[in-house]
């Protein structure tokens, strides 16, 4: 079953309090499986240029009314602080955003632990000083499809003026949505109330809608700020747009040293990940990996930590555990459902192979644009990167970071719980480094219209 038939099965129109009609379909719909698609990045170099385009783009931004319809292709656009800025729009406006909104992410840097060679010094060209004004994607279901729809955007920009293309990037992965590393992501997603989809069986709690739409009431019984005037900022929603090169030679080379056969390797690369490469997780598939489970929507996140507190099964310092900890209880105590957010990651470069080695690296355009989207998108990757990334205090584990996403400045430790002894591997180098990113607002559609008359001239 896909991913896309689970959802529909559990739609009830019923049960939907959002105004999807408003909202961007991109914040709703999971990507499809196979996907492929483009990140666009854009500069606006005058106000009147810049609103028109984002005026034509609006005509081509599906609304979530169709999330659970088949679309073969689907647009959505986010505009950071700078880009809002270049549009004209007026400071009543800009002030109303989170300061880190305001900031953007490469101010944020040290905030967000992006140092030594994750520093925005390090980054591409694209997401270098602000740059990146508009961040536009594209998800399709085949080339056919996103070609069609390129070609759309590209007619729109060409007819604009004002606008500078940064650059283009696409991406995309086979039925099984491996990414660079060969493993099946994009599976845990929170349940949305209000979305009129029910759970799938351990999907958790359905979280506030407030968390991820801005004006609907959040898990604290009301709405997050919204952007003002709210005809411009309700519906809309936050993205984190984080670019990561992929350093799979050294992952592989990393497995091949600590593990003394493909087996073996596997086994390691999953108590890395939390999840065997066909999705399946640890917590279900403790010794071998089980393609049918992992592929299966209704089971594969079917599970909680309750029976686990030790990490024999999957480890507490694994990438999947510390990125969303269930049930389990932790030193830093926090709320797990205010630190939900919808990933809408791409991949690209390469498929998977484990013959790569760190030779091959330099050489190799692999890796993931980390996407996600949240109403309190910006607390929350600070609050990741700071804690559950980049430091082990919280499991116990003192200085040890993500082994799949920590900045590894010296070679650092994994820990895997064991008996009668745990164990502890040596030499985890940084596995992604960062490439750029923007924080970014991804207005609604009556928003995106907002911005593109000039309403408030
Ligand atoms: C290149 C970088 C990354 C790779 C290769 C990667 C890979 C994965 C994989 C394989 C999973 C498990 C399958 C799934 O549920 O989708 C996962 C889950 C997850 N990742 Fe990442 N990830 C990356 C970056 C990040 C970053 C930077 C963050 C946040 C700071 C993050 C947050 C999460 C979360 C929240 C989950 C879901 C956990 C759950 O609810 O069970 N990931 N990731």
């Amino acid at each position: 079953m896909s991913v896309l038939s689970a959802i529909r099965d559990r739609f009830r129109r019923e049960d939907v309090s959002l105004q999807l009609d408003d909202i961007q379909a991109l914040i709703l719909r999971n990507r499809p499986e196979p996907y492929v698609g483009l990140h666009a990045m854009l500069h606006i170099d005058e106000a009147e240029g810049g609103r028109d385009l984002i005026a034509r783009l609006a005509e081509h931004i599906p609304s979530a009314e169709c999330f659970t319809e088949d679309l073969d292709a689907w647009t959505g656009v986010a505009i950071s602080h700078a880009g809002l800025v270049a549009l004209g729009v007026p400071r009543e406006t800009l002030e109303t955003f989170p300061l880190a909104f305001q900031q953007g992410m490469a101010a944020r840097a040290d905030i967000l632990r992006d140092v030594g060679e994750n520093a925005p010094e390090h980054w591409d060209e694209a997401y270098r000083d602000g740059h990146c004004h508009i961040a536009l994607t594209i998800y399709a279901v085949d080339k056919p499809a996103l070609d069609r729809a390129v070609k759309t955007a590209m007619a729109e920009f060409e007819a604009s003026s004002g606008v500078t293309l940064l650059g283009t990037h696409e991406f995309g992965t086979d039925e099984e949505a491996k990414n660079p590393f060969g493993f099946r992501d994009g599976i845990a997603q929170p349940a949305i109330k209000g979305s009129g989809v029910q759970p799938c069986p351990g999907d958790q709690e359905a979280i506030a809608p407030g968390e991820f739409i801005l004006g609907e009431d959040s898990e604290t019984g009301s709405p997050l700020g919204i952007p003002q005037p709210e005809a411009f900022g309700r519906n809309g929603s936050y993205v984190v747009l984080r670019k990561y090169i992929s350093r799979v030679g050294a992952f592989n080379d990393y497995l091949r040293a600590h593990a003394e056969d493909e087996e073996a390797q596997h086994l390691l690369a999953a108590k890395m990940f939390g999840r065997w490469r066909s999705g399946a997780p640890l917590g279900l598939a403790p010794e071998r990996d089980d393609p049918e489970l992992g592929a299966d929507p209704m089971r594969n996140n079917d599970f909680d930590f309750s029976d686990d507190a030790r990490g024999l099964m999957c480890p507490h310092s694994s990438h999947m555990r510390r990125m969303n900890p269930r049930d389990g209880k932790m030193t830093i105590l926090t709320d797990v459902k205010i630190k939900r957010i919808v990933r809408r990651s791409s991949t690209f470069g390469p498929k998977w192979t484990p013959d790569v080695t760190a030779a091959d690296d330099a050489a190799e355009d692999r890796g993931l644009f980390f996407i996600f989207i949240s109403a309190r998108a910006f607390d929350t990757i600070e609050f990741l990167q700071q804690e559950w990334v980049n430091r082990g205090n919280f499991i116990d584990l003192a200085t040890e970071r993500d082994p799949i996403v920590g900045l590894h400045e010296e070679p650092g430790q994994f820990t895997i719980p064991d008996e009668p002894a745990r164990r502890r591997i040596d030499g985890i180098t940084t596995f992604n480094r960062m490439a750029g990113g923007e924080y970014m607002f991804m207005p609604s559609l009556t928003g995106l219209k907002w911005l593109g008359r000039g309403d408030w001239a």
